[in-house]
Order: C-alpha cells, then sequence, then structure tokens
C-alpha cells in the first residue's frame, strides 16, 4: 500500500466515502505524496521513472510552431510594447523552452516578453527553472501579480495537458435522480460506491450543456476546478486584451461516459490502486470551457483537432525542413510529426480551443465558420 493511500483509507473511515474530486486532488497534489509534487513522471517507456509522454515531449516541432503562433498574433495585433505569456502546467518547461527558441529570432517580440508560469509541484518548479531560468512561478491565477491582472500589457495563455489533470466528479444517471461516484473502503482496499439518488448539483453551464437524451446508467464528468480556472483565465483575457490555447485530450460535444484514468510506466492501471504513484485524469468538456469563456465575453472558436491545426501552422513544411538539415534523423522526425498530427495517434484525441478578446484578430490554426472537430465517442471515452 502507497502511503498515501494508508492515509486516504484512514481519512474514510472517521469521515466517510470521499468524493472522486477530494479523492484525485489528494492523490495528484498532497504536498507530501501527491504525485505530481515529488517527482518529474515524463519519459519514453525506456526512460526509468517515465509514466507518460506529451506532445512538447514527444517533439521540438510542437512548441515551436505554438511560438510562431504567439508571434503571429502579437504581430497582427499591431505589436503591443508588453506581452505576458504565461503557461498553465509547464511540467518540464519543454514547450516553453521550444517557444522561446522561436521567439528569438524576434528581437521586437522576444526582448519586451515576460514569462509567468502557474505550478503547484516543488519538484516541476526545479525542472522548468534549468530550462526557463527567467520565468516567474504563481500557484494560481489569482496570485499573479497585479501589473499583470491589470496593465496594459496582453496576455497570451498557452495549458498543454493541464485542464486534464484538474480534479472531476462523477454522476451516475438513474432516471430518477443522479447517484455521485465515490471512494470508500472494502476489505482494506479502495472501491468506487455510489451515493443514494439526489438532485445533481451541477454548475449552470454544465445543466446547459448536458446531453440531450441519457438513458440510467449513463455517467456524467463535471469538474468545478475546472470551471473555476476558466472563469479566472476569461476574466484575466477580458482585462487585459488576450488569448489563450488550451490543448487536451477530450470532445467538444456534450457526452455521457466514464474517461477517469490511471497511468504508471505507460500502461493503463486502475485508478484506486496505486494513489500518488500513478498519474490520474480525466477528459476534457471542450463544450464547457467553451461556454464559459463565451459567457465572460470572449470569442471562443470551433475545437480543432491537434492534427488539423499543427499542419495548419506549418508541421508539415517544418518537418520537411528539419529533415533536410539533418537527414540522418529524417525518419526520426517524419514519426514525431505523424505522433503528433496523425488520426489513431494524436492528431484526433487530442483538440485545441482558442479563446481571444472580442477586439482580437481571429487566431491562427482554425478555420473560419468551421463546425467544432469531434471525434467519434468510442475513441475519445
Ligand atoms: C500532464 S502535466 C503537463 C505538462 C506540460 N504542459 C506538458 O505538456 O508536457 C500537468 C502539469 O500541470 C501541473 N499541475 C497539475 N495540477 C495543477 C494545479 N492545480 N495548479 C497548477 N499546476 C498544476 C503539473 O505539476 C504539471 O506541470
Amino acid at each position: 500500500m502507497t502511503p498515501l493511500k494508508a492515509r486516504i483509507a484512514a481519512k474514510i473511515q472517521t469521515d466517510g466515502a470521499l468524493s472522486l474530486n477530494d479523492y484525485m486532488a489528494m492523490a495528484l497534489s498532497d504536498p507530501d505524496d501527491g504525485y505530481y509534487m515529488q517527482r518529474v513522471p515524463f519519459g519514453a517507456p525506456t526512460d526509468a521513472g517515465g509514466d507518460f509522454t506529451t506532445a512538447p515531449e514527444v517533439s521540438q516541432m510542437f512548441g515551436e510552431l505554438v511560438g510562431a503562433w504567439c508571434i503571429d498574433l502579437w504581430d497582427r495585433m499591431d505589436r503591443p510594447s508588453t506581452v505576458n505569456l504565461i503557461e498553465l502546467g509547464p511540467g518540464r518547461g519543454t514547450l516553453m523552452a521550444d517557444m522561446l527558441r522561436v521567439a528569438v529570432q524576434v528581437p521586437a517580440f522576444s526582448a519586451q516578453l515576460q514569462v509567468h508560469f502557474i505550478e503547484t509541484s516543488p519538484a516541476l518548479r526545479e525542472e522548468q527553472k534549468k530550462r526557463v531560468p527567467k520565468a516567474r512561478w504563481h500557484e494560481t491565477l489569482d496570485t499573479l501579480p497585479p501589473n499583470v491582472q491589470h496593465d496594459d500589457a496582453v496576455t497570451l495563455v498557452i495549458a498543454n495537458e493541464f485542464f486534464d489533470a484538474l480534479p472531476i466528479t462523477q454522476h451516475e444517471y438513474t432516471g430518477n435522480g443522479w447517484r455521485e461516484i465515490a471512494v470508500d473502503i472494502e476489505n482494506d482496499e479502495l472501491v468506487y460506491a455510489r451515493t443514494p439518488p439526489h438532485a445533481p448539483a451541477f454548475s449552470d453551464v454544465q445543466t446547459a450543456l448536458l446531453p440531450t437524451t441519457m438513458k440510467s446508467g449513463d455517467i456524467i464528468e463535471a469538474s468545478a476546478g475546472r470551471e473555476k480556472v476558466m472563469q479566472q483565465l476569461s476574466a484575466l483575457l477580458m482585462r487585459t486584451r488576450g488569448a489563450a490555447l488550451i490543448i487536451d485530450y477530450g470532445y467538444s460535444q456534450p457526452q455521457t461516459g466514464d474517461s477517469f484514468q490511471a497511468m504508471r510506466h505507460h500502461e493503463f492501471v486502475h485508478p484506486l490502486a496505486e494513489p500518488g504513484a500513478a498519474d490520474l485524469t480525466a477528459h476534457v468538456n471542450f463544450a464547457v470551457l467553451a461556454r464559459i469563456a463565451a459567457n465572460a465575453g470572449l470569442h471562443a472558436h470551433p475545437t480543432a483537432q491537434q492534427g488539423s491545426f499543427l499542419r495548419a501552422l506549418g508541421l508539415d513544411q517544418r518537418a520537411t525542413q528539419l529533415a533536410n538539415v539533418t537527414p540522418e534523423a529524417g525518419n526520426k522526425i517524419m514519426s514525431e510529426r505523424d505522433r503528433l498530427a496523425a488520426p489513431d495517434q494524436m492528431g484526433h484525441l487530442f483538440k485545441v480551443l482558442g479563446v481571444r478578446h472580442p477586439d482580437l484578430p481571429a487566431l491562427a490554426g482554425f478555420v473560419a465558420n468551421a463546425p467544432p472537430e469531434e471525434t467519434p465517442a468510442e475513441e475519445t471515452l
């Protein structure tokens, strides 16, 4: 039993079953034993200690294209004199390091740039310092200094695989009320339990975006934590005339289903088996995030699939360019391109939500007036 599992079991014995939200929050962010707090979990299957990988860790091209996206927007915004570039959950700092390598090609952009990281993990902050030493670190968007929140400075925000790490709750539809799925203890093992049926405590946005038809046994996932961050982010972008890219796995239209999952050493494991030792995530409901942004007054572009977004930004051209410069690495670069964009790899499952202040020009990478690019339900949940 992991030390955290013993503490969770003791808490359940004293206080009763834990909501999935509280279980996930403890498993990921407990200051002593939370998954992200003391370790660096990124790595290929061959790396000792690596549990999963992410797009910026797959290829430098991901960060380069996101960096070019920022420069393009800044240029079309008439080159504001101060830009705060904020990343939520920067992991090892690889994405920002790749973005900044592109940014230095445009000195008028990079010279005035201020980089801010929102990161709670002390171990990952150390990693980020190695790659982006000049960044400034903050616990939440709310603790950004007043000059970032209220200045004339423009804000650009990037979040890659951040929202999927924020806790969720699960609710089972019964046809006669909802039963929340909780974590209980049975024979010294953590098990799922269900509360008695009751009226749901969904937010107004979640309620408005429930699927139109549901049958008994269907599961809805909700996340007060994700909604709160999206509200903070939207308020910041409205105040500072900013824009954000949110990239993650998830779905663009209301869906039912259980997407709560745990990963360790690149294998799926039971989410209750090893709290603190396995990564826990759930798919992101982009419809909810987009609606929160729109309610705040932002323009939300229809969600794009990661593959088409990166290709629209020039992924194929960049891959060819890199392969020409280093022919010996050509096969590796083309396989990285496929990993990021192929429909059966990250290309369809991962989505990109772009939101912007209404005064800003259209964001690159999104096709004008396109419907949201959805993935069949069986591929997502
Ligand atoms: C899956 S990793 C993604 C890392 C990186 N964006 C990448 O693509 O490689 C999730 C990141 O979010 C951070 N994180 C998780 N929960 C957080 C929270 N509540 N507040 C701030 N950062 C958080 C983690 O420490 C980690 O840096």
